[in-house]
């Protein structure tokens, strides 16, 4: 018998087509050339069922999305009390590139804006580890949970690298202000190609439904994440993961999730689906309009807020 799944997430794409709100990411110049007609959901569920409509063979770059990872890999190489000394977990209510230095501590607000993912990649493997180990070990572990291997998008990396003025200025000031340790120039570097590694939609479900599932990949039934990194994850991002728009998320969508400036979102329902939606254009916040409108619907419909 036919599922009537595929059926029913191509209308939801087909509603969220009519919004032609936004416009794709400006400063990295790929991004700003992206095709804004694409659209993609997927759902992976801790069954292991996938589910998919639209361009879901489409790929684009991760970006921010990967800070959710990197902080887990972040807990497991540094331990948690590590991490915590160094990346705050308070939301900044400010856009995702600002500083956001806690005032005290001197740490980044949390591990979700650039700041607190730069100091999240300068802590993987090891503070003293070359950029190369960082860099495999990140892409490692989400091809991983994507169940194949990932590639970084050189294109994307070159354009983000050259003009990556505000980061390698944040790094500096991460330097200065002894959070991190290791030259800022190589953490930034790593972090911008850990932003450049390219997935699709269905990828995505299945890292969000490894979440989801306590850290067990659906598929593969590996323990990929810690459950422990998986609760601290979790939870930052239902605080921080839609930067400045979090409490909005929260209220109208209710469930964890983390946006990426390429047009992707992930949300992760705890035990039992693992949601991803991309579409180019992005709103004065940074996520993807047609996505966060996928999520809203999805929400609605399968009733999948937490409260
Ligand atoms: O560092 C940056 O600005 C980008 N590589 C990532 C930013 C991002 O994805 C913000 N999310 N919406």
């Amino acid at each position: 018998m036919k599922s009537p799944i595929p059926d029913y997430l191509q209308h939801v794409l087909d509603k969220a087509r009519d919004n032609e709100a936004g416009a794709p990411a400006a400063y990295i110049d790929v991004l700003a050339r992206a095709d804004t007609s694409k659209l993609a959901v997927a759902l992976a569920m801790v069954d292991g069922n996938l589910y998919s409509a639209g361009d879901d063979q489409v790929e684009f770059s991760i970006q921010s999305i990967s800070k959710a990872f990197v902080y887990a890999l972040a807990i497991e190489d540094a331990g948690l009390p590590r991490v915590l000394e160094k990346i705050g977990v308070e939301p900044s209510g400010d856009r995702f590139n600002q500083l956001s230095l806690e005032r005290g501590t001197n740490r980044p607000m949390n591990p979700m804006i650039n700041a607190g993912a730069i100091t999240a990649h300068s802590l993987v493997v090891a503070p003293n580890a070359t950029a190369e180990a960082r860099t495999e070990r990140i892409l490692k572990s989400l091809s991983r949970l994507a169940g194949r291997q990932l590639h970084v998008d050189e294109e994307v990396y070159e354009a983000e690298l050259k003009d990556a003025d505000r980061n390698m200025g944040i790094g500096h000031m991460l330097k200065a202000a002894g959070i991190i340790t290791c030259d800022p120039r190589e953490a930034v570097k790593g972090y911008i190609r850990q932003c450049a590694i390219n997935v699709n939609v269905k990828d995505l479900a299945m890292m969000s439904a490894t979440l989801c599932n306590a850290g067990v990949h659906p598929f593969s039934g590996e323990q990929i994440i810690p459950h422990a990194s998986v609760r601290q994850v979790l939870s930052v991002m239902t605080t921080c993961g839609m930067y400045d728009a979090a409490g909005d998320w929260v209220s109208n969508v209710g469930i964890p999730a983390k946006s990426g400036v390429a047009g992707g979102i992930i949300g992760t329902l705890p035990g039992q689906v693992g949601i991803a939606a991309f579409s180019p254009k992005l709103d004065e916040r940074g996520n993807s309009v047609r996505g966060v409108a996928i999520c809203e619907q999805l929400s609605r419909d399968m009733g999948l807020h937490m409260m």
